[in-house]
């Protein structure tokens, strides 16, 4: 006897994104880019956003050719309500609805010596420093969290009438958190690592006000490690991509930096799985486990 439930076990079947219309912010380099080329590979029509046309239109030449899917770039700084509008006014011209939204742009802030030997030194690092600033927190915190909340509710419509168009299915939005809003130390940036703890928070929230008001859409976040990325190793070569040396990270568990696939992997299972909902999943290679959260 044959099983009449196999099918529902292929690859093609779990993880479909094919025909799917998603958005990622800052699609142009880094994990952003990893995001894009999960789902564009695999069938998705994937509309990159970021500041920098040059970055985007480098990401269409190089990486958006001869792929099932397609990459679309639309220049814009989600930090504002005004071009968040103007973008989602883009989008419903050319699409009848959002099936995935990536909420990824996201900025470090500057640095700070932690470790001192006495009250006076530890003050001289946190509060003396020139770069030590409200204007540097808030400038983090504008791009690392309100925008997550704004780019949510202007998308909100388009996503669920994707859920709406799709009898089974229900739209996503997936936000870009990090391991740095969940491990004890503040890792020389107390600002950073607050936003993004705060950007965690701010998932649960969405994802529970959203399911209370009957809509369906889920919200889910991921939280990497270390990736290479214009914001970890500096910048990114001819093709958008980043490197950073493996040696760095003997300490991880896993003994090197996330790879395009370890992202990929996390990104399909978020975008596609219809029962997560509400959630961080951390990407790490171990990293909490070492670190401590
Ligand atoms: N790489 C890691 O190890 C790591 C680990 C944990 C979490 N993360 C998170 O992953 C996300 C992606 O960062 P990344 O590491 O891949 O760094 P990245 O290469 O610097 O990517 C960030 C992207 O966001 C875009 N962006 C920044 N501000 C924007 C704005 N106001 N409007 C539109 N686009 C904007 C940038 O493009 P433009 O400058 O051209 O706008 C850039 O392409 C961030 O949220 C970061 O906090 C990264």
């Amino acid at each position: 006897m044959s099983s009449s439930t196999n099918n529902n076990f292929l690859l093609d079947e779990v993880f479909n994104v094919k025909g799917k219309v998603a958005l990622i912010t800052g699609g142009g380099s880094g994990i952003g880019l990893m995001a894009t080329q999960a789902l564009a590979v695999n069938g998705a029509k994937v509309y990159i956003v970021g500041r920098t046309s040059e970055k985007l239109d480098t990401v269409v030449k190089t990486h958006g050719q001869n792929i099932s899917g397609e990459i679309i770039p639309i220049t814009a700084d989600i930090t504002s309500k005004i071009e968040i509008s103007k973008l989602v006014k883009e989008i419903e011209s050319r699409e009848r609805c959002l099936c995935i939204l990536i909420n990824n742009a996201g900025i470090s802030g500057s640095t700070l010596q932690t470790e001192a030997k006495s009250a006076e030194e530890m003050k001289k690092h946190l509060f003396d420093d020139e770069s030590s600033t409200f204007e540097d927190w808030c400038n983090t915190y504008r791009t690392n969290v309100p925008q997550l909340f704004f780019m949510t509710a202007a998308f909100l419509p388009l996503l669920q009438k994707a859920s709406e168009d799709q009898h089974g299915y229900s739209a996503t939005v997936i936000n870009i958190s990090s391991i740095s809003g969940i491990v004890q130390s503040s890792q020389h940036h107390f600002g950073y690592n607050a936003s993004k703890a705060a950007a965690i928070h701010l998932t649960k929230l969405l994802a529970s006000e959203v399911a209370n008001n009957g809509l369906k859409v889920r919200i889910n976040s991921i939280a990497p490690g270390v990736f290479p990325s214009e914001m970890t190793a500096g910048r990114s070569g001819e093709d958008q991509k980043s490197h950073i040396e493996k040696e760095k990270y003997e300490k991880v568990p896993a003994r090197r930096p996330g790879k395009d696939q370890d992202m990929a992997g996390a990104v399909l299972f978020a975008a596609t799985n219809q029962y997560l909902n509400g959630q961080t999943v951390s990407v790490d290679g171990g990293y909490l486990l070492h670190a401590g959260a």
